[in-house]
């Protein structure tokens, strides 16, 4: 959806990651999501380890796969990772996904992700 319909279908390939979030006699799989997650994570160091891109996004239209793929019920969508080879930024023809693309990476410094003790919700940097 949006911009990701302007570069994504370049890719070599469109990764629907899903959680199957019940067993077969209804019982939940509270893990499910956890899992889905930590596949992905690790599919992405492995991509990355052979040189491939790897590119996660949320931004697709979920009623669409699901009725294209007849996805059931106990199927939850997470992300679709989009693998392929790094084009150069330029290729994205969009100056908005160029200055991104282009953008020093910033991550949040350790102490802000771990919190020792038992925080209270608001205390979290990351909260609403
Ligand atoms: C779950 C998830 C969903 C995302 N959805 C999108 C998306 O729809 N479109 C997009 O361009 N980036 C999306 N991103 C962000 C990019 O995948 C990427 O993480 C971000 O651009 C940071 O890039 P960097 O790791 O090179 O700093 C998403 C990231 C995550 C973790």
């Amino acid at each position: 959806m949006g911009f990701n319909a302007t570069w994504a279908p370049t890719a070599s390939a469109l990764v629907l990651v899903v959680a199957v979030t019940t067993n077969e006699d209804g019982s939940p799989r509270p893990y499910a999501l956890y899992d889905a997650g930590l596949a992905s994570a690790f599919m992405t160091v492995e991509a990355s380890h052979r040189g491939i891109a790897v590119h996660p996004i949320a931004g697709f239209n979920r009623d669409q796969v699901k009725a294209e793929y007849s996805l059931p019920e106990n199927f939850a969508q997470t992300a679709i990772l989009v693998l392929g080879k790094q084009a150069p930024a330029d290729a994205l023809g969009n100056s908005a996904l160029i200055e991104r693309e282009n953008a020093p990476r910033v991550r949040l410094k350790l102490p802000e992700l771990v919190v020792a003790g038992l925080p209270k919700p608001q205390d979290l940097a990351f909260s609403a």
